[in-house]
């Protein structure tokens, strides 16, 4: 079906046949539009940014590029098409026809995926609301909001699915995802990483690149679930996830970039004379995103994780092209955990470690960004190398948080990692620092110092193009 652009919300859903269903999402909607000018970015709001927006949800060509005010902005409603005669991939009712409806023994599982996923995205926007006044071009300023915008409809996404399927309490969830504020000691967002402040730019590009990585990995799996409508969100979610990701990586990139040139032409690795950021502290900012991120995947033990993969609510990435039964009652996976003060790989039930699972895949991927990073400082004849921390460095959830573990991967005192913390992860003194390089950029095709230009514009434009509007 194509999307529906003559309506108050542009759907690809049939939302005029269902007219309450279409007034509820209707009476949403100004509360939405309220939340967005209240919480979403500071300023900017009346300015033109030059935005994609989604025109049909087939993989060709479903973006159309314009000019547009933010608010002006067609959020909608839009699910990938349906598969015919899909079938369940993978749980107890694998092989049975998947699920249009809500099964009413699963609704509270359910309810409970979708409020989780929906609060990180207007999350995300409020972590982000004040980066518009120190952004280092209008093209990255052009990429912020569009990833803005889009989580903001990601947030849609999800409200849809509490209108159309949960009936009063999940109307009742719907206005709760516009009342939490990320960071609000008394509503907070429901995911601790999701009300960390993003204090700077380089903050942010990491969050795109791990943290909207996260939202990639719990999408995908997501996407496998047996309650269809569900499959097909978050398989067009994931469409416009890759944008965010682009972003994080590119970004980095770019800094690591213009790192090594300010090395190479002031012939040290202390850049910040020259307002430059060093790859030591680029590495420690990594350091921190890639373990605030890591516990978004949960306890590496879950017993919530295997009812949800059994239930038929939630699959692993890549589910049908793994080569095994699909329901795992007596498949084992190895987990590395602390064990009495050593690390070791233990075997256990895989049905319990699908967190540990998603992780790993996470890991992997997220490693292949860094690889990339390093080609960039290798071929500036840079001798230095970023890496992924061990995965038990820094973690708040699940077993390594009882722990102190090092970068490298060894458990220490207590004592030991306070007194390396700061060459671990950003000290005050260097946020601040890299705070200070955070003066805006506003003239087309002028960068901030601390970055290089990108490779090339957004959709065929040239670097210099006027991606916001004065
Ligand atoms: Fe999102
Ligand atoms: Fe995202």
């Amino acid at each position: 079906m194509p999307i529906d652009y003559s309506q108050k919300i542009p759907n690809n859903v049939n939302l005029a046949g269902d007219r309450r269903l279409q007034r509820a999402l209707e009476q949403w909607q100004p509360g939405f539009l309220d939340w967005w000018m209240e919480m979403g970015p500071i300023g900017f709001q009346n300015r033109e940014v030059y935005l994609r927006t989604a025109t049909s949800v087939d993989a060709q060509g479903w973006a159309t590029f314009g000019h547009v005010r933010m608010p002006e902005y067609r959020w909608g409603i839009f699910l990938a098409e349906p598969e015919p005669e899909r079938k369940i991939a993978f749980g107890a009712h694998r092989g049975e026809p998947a699920w249009s409806e809500v099964p009413g023994e699963y609704r509270a599982a359910l309810r409970r995926l979708v409020v989780t996923q929906g609060d990180t995205e207007p999350a995300s926007v409020e972590q982000q609301r004040h980066l518009g006044a120190t952004s280092p071009s209008l093209y990255d300023l052009r990429n912020l909001f569009q990833v803005n915008v889009e989580e903001a409809r990601h947030l849609w996404a999800m409200v849809y699915l509490l209108h159309a399927h949960f009936g009063r309490d999940g109307r009742e969830e719907a206005e709760a995802l516009l009342r939490r504020r990320s960071g609000d000691s008394d509503n907070p967002r429901i995911l601790g990483a999701f009300n960390e402040p993003t204090p700077d730019w380089l903050a942010y590009l990491m969050f795109t690149y791990f943290t909207d990585r996260d939202g990639k990995y719990q999408l995908a799996s997501l996407a496998e679930s047996a309650f269809d409508p569900l499959a097909r969100t978050c398989r067009f979610m994931l469409t416009e996830e890759a944008h965010h990701m682009f972003v994080g990586e590119t970004g980095v990139g770019r800094v690591v970039k213009r790192t090594c040139e300010l090395m190479r032409e002031h012939d040290t690795d202390a850049v910040g004379r020259f307002g430059g950021i060093d790859l030591k502290l680029i590495q420690k900012y990594l350091n921190f995103h890639f373990s605030v991120s890591l516990d978004l995947f949960g306890s590496e033990l879950s017993t919530n994780a295997a009812n949800y993969f059994t239930m038929g609510l939630k699959g692993r990435f890549n589910e049908e092209s793994r080569d095994d039964d699909h329901r795992l009652d007596t498949a084992q996976y190895a987990v590395e955990r602390p064990v009495e003060g050593r690390i070791e790989r233990c075997e256990g039930p895989a049905l319990l470690a699908l967190n540990e699972t998603l992780r790993d895949s996470y890991v992997v991927d997220s490693a292949r960004g860094v690889a990339r990073w390093n080609k960039i400082i290798r071929d500036a004849g840079v001798d230095f190398e970023l890496r992924l921390p061990h995965r038990g460095f820094n973690r708040k959830i699940g077993d390594w948080s009882a722990l102190r573990i090092t970068p490298q991967g060894e458990i220490v005192s207590t004592a030991e990692w306070d007194a390396h913390a700061g060459e671990w992860l950003p000290t005050r003194e260097e946020r601040e620092f890299v705070g200070s390089l955070m003066r805006p950029v506003t003239e087309p095709g002028k960068f901030a110092g601390w970055i290089a230009p990108p490779a090339r514009g957004i959709n065929h434009q040239p670097i210099e193009f006027e991606y916001v509007k004065s």
